[in-house]
């Protein structure tokens, strides 16, 4: 239970980079023990959901060496369990790639049901489905443990996704690599990572076609061997980067990104007001402060993304007007909604739809992270805020964000962790602008 502290109002300047995709090294790590071979992953995240995947694997029996903070070293030639049912697989979503990696290799997978960020109902049928069409028998009687069997190896199938999803997409994907003949999945996301995760199966061997298109043609191989790659930077990070510059009134440039991924924030930036300029790997942002309000429709790539619904939310919270937001990807993401009033932002939501109007001051707030990008939204909101805030719960936060309070602080943000031990109701006797105290629901007394 460890808290930021934040002392807002800090225009923050300066250079950032950007670290290697979340989402794509939650699919590049498992898929990995699709092989028999050895890989070298470069451009990890320093994240928990990193961590967590490598002490997965470890207990599936491969060997995983991080080299130095950012390459891992997976030797998947000793794996020699399909029984991945520990904390560490329970405690990330992404687990569930091991079930597509594993079916796909050994023709058998016992893996716990997946956990991760909870905003709602996240079902995965479409994977089952895929699987089930490639030959698969699927026990899923034990509501913690799914098994998945076939006799020998899965056969290539035609696949047609009902739902344009990330993960059904990149897991049918890993399974089909070592099926016997020709997979076709339609409908299939076309976000960057699942580009990545081709072009890492491809690099050790798969022959996948089409990945980025909504048509993804798979010819199943023999065998997989090893290889070295590089993950691409993370859009989600460096969009949350980007609104931290516009809602400070500030001036950074984002580096290590890759312009076109950016494209549905930058153009909403344009829109409210910000100034950007693109070169071949960075995006500065320049704000005074004046945002106009805007409408946002989250969809799956390249339309606006849902990872980014929730920090965008944030800043038209001081734009100058009545924004709309439409939640196009996940039923339920505004759960964190509550916690953000708690800044003095205006916001109603019903149903898909949240009516934003925008506010001229956020003031600081005692909040708790409800989930990941929940969380980087409470950062952004912090950030802007008129005093100190507190935000709980960062171990959300850390799932995704690597060594996010030094970044900050290198763009002059004053943020910093309060770690277990200090942890303590003096410390949380914040003190708002006007010096009142907070109670602990976060609100003024
Ligand atoms: N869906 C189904 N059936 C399925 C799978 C999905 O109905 O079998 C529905 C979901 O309920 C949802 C929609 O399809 O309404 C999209 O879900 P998707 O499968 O695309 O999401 P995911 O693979 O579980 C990944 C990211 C999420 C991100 C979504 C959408 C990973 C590990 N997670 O989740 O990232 O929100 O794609 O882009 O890649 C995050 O990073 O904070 C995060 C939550």
């Amino acid at each position: 239970m460890e808290c930021f502290e934040i002392k807002g109002q800090h225009k923050l300047k300066g250079m950032v980079s950007i670290s290697g995709a979340k989402n794509a090294a939650v699919a590049i790590i498992p898929a990995a023990i699709a092989a028999e071979g050895v890989s070298v992953i470069e451009n990890l995240p320093s994240i928990e959901d990193v961590t967590c995947l490598m002490r997965s694997l470890e207990n599936l029996g491969a060997k995983c060496t991080l080299s130095d903070e950012t390459t891992l070293i997976i030797d998947a030639r000793k794996v020699n369990s399909c029984m991945a049912v520990d904390e560490s697989v329970r405690k990330i979503r992404a687990s569930y790639y091991l079930m597509g990696a594993l079916l796909g290799r050994f023709g058998h997978a016992e893996v716990a049901l997946p956990g991760g960020c909870n905003f709602g109902e996240r079902p995965i049928d479409q994977h089952l489905k895929g699987f089930r069409m490639m030959g698969a028998r699927i026990d899923a009687s034990d509501d913690r443990v799914i098994k998945l069997d076939v006799n020998g190896r899965l056969h290539g199938a035609n696949i047609y996704l009902d739902v344009a999803s990330v993960g059904a997409t990149i897991n049918i994907m890993i399974a089909a690599v070592r099926a016997k003949g020709k997979t076709v999945i339609e409908n299939a996301a076309k976000e960057p990572h699942i580009v990545d995760t081709a072009n890492f199966l491809n690099m050790l061997g798969a022959n996948i076609k089409g990945a980025g298109t909504d048509v993804i043609r798979i010819q199943g191989v023999d065998r997989l061997h090893g290889g070295e790659y590089t993950i691409i930077p993370d859009q989600i990070e460096a969009g949350t980067y980007m609104i931290c510059g516009a809602i400070t009134g500030g001036d950074i440039t984002v580096k290590n990104l890759i312009p076109k991924h950016m494209d549905s924030l930058s153009a909403k930036l344009e829109e409210m007001g910000c100034r950007i300029i693109e070169g071949d790997d960075y995006i500065r942002v320049i704000s005074d402060g004046r945002l106009y309000p805007t409408n946002i429709k989250t969809m799956v790539y390249p339309g606006f993304p849902t990872d980014l619904q929730p920090q965008i939310t944030a800043l038209l919270s001081i734009a100058d007007g009545r924004s709309r937001v439409i939640e196009n990807v996940w039923e339920t993401r505004y759960q964190y909604i509550e916690e953000l009033r708690k800044f003095g932002v205006n916001v109603e939501v019903t149903g898909r739809e949240a009516v934003i109007v925008g506010t001229k001051e956020l003031v600081g707030a005692r909040v708790s992270a409800t989930d990941l990008r929940a969380g980087a939204a409470m950062v952004i909101a912090a950030l802007a805020a008129k005093g100190t805030s507190i935000i709980s719960n960062v171990r959300f936060i850390d799932r995704g964000y690597a060594n996010i309070e030094e970044k900050l602080r290198s763009l002059g943000a004053e943020i910093r962790r309060i770690k277990k031990d200090e942890m303590n109701e003096n410390i949380i006797s914040v003190s708002l602008p006007d010096g009142v105290p907070v109670s602990a629901a976060g609100r003024k007394v």
